[in-house]
């Protein structure tokens, strides 16, 4: 989604915004922007361009910008009009510029308006009714707050904006609803603006999560917050110290790196939570299971898969009703809402709009609230009652690996301590799911050989017709993920599907050159779902068989070691999905991290 940033000072300020965007290049955006004003002169220069920064740092390198000034800057991820120079940010007035995510609904009410006024349009998008809501108020009241203060009021919608005009040079106005913005100052009285923490680590030490509905402007060494026309005192908050997290680490793309690496995640994820034969979340209260006999999980793409799969844990281990939502079909539904639910949101981002309207329609429901969410500060976070944080670290890969691995370890360990409370599972039972959730660890440890046997393997999968992933149980949500896997950086057509329904339909579509990636569990259902992909073998389709059992019938066959949990197959089977996707698209040239037309951060719906 798009990414903002902001800076206020004598910094050079071209280098400043572009290496702030691209600390949120990971978000995913079509083109970019910046605008510079210097105080003195008042002249504001500007650079637009389509594609990767790297166009934008070519078409500004003979400009710099040196003393004290203002700069916005803009990453943009289309949603009304395509990526092009004139749609990129910043939008101009006669004298002002601003940067927006996020999106205006109303801003076709607005454009008739200020047309019928004699404005004239350049771009297609919604964001440049604010620049000239803005001018046509300053026209009238000839006061630069006021116009921003009016202008802000009359618009309907999410947005994070930074403005900047000629009729205040040393100045930035901002404002804050439903998409993130944060404001630091530096100790020398710099003020920066970002979507996110990482391009301000370094410049300052603390800084502001704006709340929805706040506004304000800042100057050089001071900001002052606005909310329904009344100062307010936000709180202030540490920022993080570490910008190390974006080094790729010798591995050729952040997917790779973050495959690698969730076996120590999944470390720090259990660290203090498994202590003496029990599960311990510090964060949460066990109140939050009184009274509660259903259990609603909400989430969009990958923590929907990882949601459905807890479902499975939910129903079976904690004994308790378990049903999972999509949150953009959540959101429109008027679900009927028992109050004694409790409502799982699950999110990597934090910010994904759908999510978040959800974990609203929840929470005025008067639904006990819990997030299990990556980004801590993040929407999510703040808005929901209880928050389990998933420490996965930053992901920057926009196909999510990492993430879902320890969202799903996150909602077993929840599925355990809930078990626990309601007293429905013995301690034997308990000690067995203990010993599994230590043990993932090890399963998503990738073993010598096996990433250059699908490297090897990968190429046969480069010219069918398309995918289908198929598993039974948990395993049905795993071939979901995998499939979304593949299809989003390989842009291969892939389907994943619960085995015993393929002889519902899908079947129809097998050929030699239909690939069916199986999940052969040995301790879930392996004879069932054997038979579904004999079925499939019977009907000359090309099969890869992942499983602890040999099976001859399978073109392909990767062997995972013998567990004795399901959960410790599934992750083991997680891993290799994931690489699966990663050579097929590595083989394709395509990039791998910024996936074309994805976003890592869904901020709109
Ligand atoms: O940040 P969130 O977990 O809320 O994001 C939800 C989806 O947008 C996300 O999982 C998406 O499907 C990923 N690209 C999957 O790899």
């Amino acid at each position: 989604m798009c990414g903002i940033v902001g800076y206020i000072g004598n910094k050079e300020k071209k280098n400043l915004i572009i290496s702030g965007l691209k600390e949120l290049e990971y978000r995913g955006y079509d083109s970019s922007g910046l605008a510079v004003m210097d105080k003195n002169s008042k002249d504001i220069n500007h650079f637009k361009a389509v594609g990767k920064l790297s166009n934008l740092e070519e078409k500004t390198k003979n400009f710099n910008s040196y003393g004290f000034g203002v700069a916005i800057g803009h990453t943009r991820w289309a949603t009304h009009g395509k990526p092009t120079e004139i749609n990129a940010h910043p939008h101009i007035g006669k004298y002002s510029f601003v940067t927006h995510n996020g999106i205006i609904e109303n801003y076709k009410e607005i454009k008739q308006i200020l047309e019928k006024k004699g404005v004239k349009f350049i771009s297609q998008t919604d964001t440049e009714v604010i620049v000239h809501l803005f001018e046509n108020f300053y026209e009238d009241t000839k006061d630069v707050f006021k116009a921003f203060e009016a202008t802000i009021s009359n618009l309907v919608g999410s947005f994070a904006i930074l403005l900047i005009t000629k009729k205040a040079p040393d100045k930035i106005f901002f404002a804050k609803n439903s998409v993130p913005l944060i404001v630091a100052k530096s100790s020398s009285g710099e003020i920066i603006f970002s979507s996110s923490d990482a391009p301000i680590i370094g410049l300052a030490d603390d800084g502001v999560y704006l709340d929805d509905m706040t506004y304000g402007v800042a100057s050089f060494n001071e900001i002052n917050f606005f909310q329904n026309a009344k100062t307010i005192n936000p709180a202030i908050k540490n920022l993080p110290k570490d910008k190390n997290y974006a080094q790729k680490e010798g591995f050729r793309f952040f997917m790779e790196k973050e495959i690698y690496e969730q076996s120590t995640i999944i470390t720090e994820t259990l660290m203090g939570r498994v202590k003496e034969n029990e599960i311990y979340f510090e964060e949460l209260d066990d109140d939050v299971f009184k009274n509660i006999d259903e259990i609603i999980m909400c989430a969009c793409g990958t923590s929907y898969h990882a949601a459905l799969a807890a479902s499975y844990l939910f129903e079976r281990i904690s004994k308790i009703r378990a049903k999972v939502e999509i949150a953009s079909e959540f959101r429109y539904k008027n679900s009927f809402l028992n109050k004694n639910s409790l409502f799982i949101v699950i999110s990597q981002s934090g910010e994904t709009a759908d999510t978040l309207e959800a974990l609203k329609i929840a929470k005025n429901a008067g639904l006990k609230t819990l997030a299990i969410c990556n980004v801590d500060n993040s929407s999510i976070v703040r808005l929901a009652k209880n928050v389990i944080l998933t420490r996965a670290g930053i992901e920057k890969g926009v196909a999510s690996t990492k993430a879902f691995a320890t969202q799903v370890l996150t909602l077993w360990m929840v599925v355990l301590k809930l078990a626990k409370y309601k007293k429905v599972i013995s301690n034997n039972e308990l000690e067995n799911e203990i010993k599994a959730l230590l043990n993932i660890p090890k399963a998503v440890s990738i073993k010598d050989g096996l990433q250059d046997k699908i490297y090897r393997i990968s190429k046969h999968y480069l010219y069918g017709h398309g995918f289908f992933f198929i598993g039974r149980d948990i395993f049905y949500p795993l071939a979901l993920e995998g499939a979304l896997k593949l299809k989003e950086i390989s842009y291969l057509h892939a389907e994943g599907y619960a085995s015993g329904e393929m002889k519902h339909g899908p079947i129809a579509l097998v050929d030699e050159r239909l690939f069916t990636i199986a999940l052969l569990p040995k301790t879930t259902l392996y004879d069932k779902t054997k038979s579904n992909v004999e079925e499939i073998v019977a009907r000359d389709g090309f099969v890869l068989a992942i499983s602890p059992d040999e099976f001859d019938l399978a073109d392909d066959f990767i062997k995972i070691s013998t567990h004795d949990h399901p959960m410790c197959e599934f992750f083991e089977m997680m891993v290799i999905l994931q690489i699966f996707a990663l050579e097929i698209s590595i083989r394709l040239g395509n990039d791998v991290d910024m996936p074309r037309n994805l976003a890592k951060s869904v901020t709109v719906e």
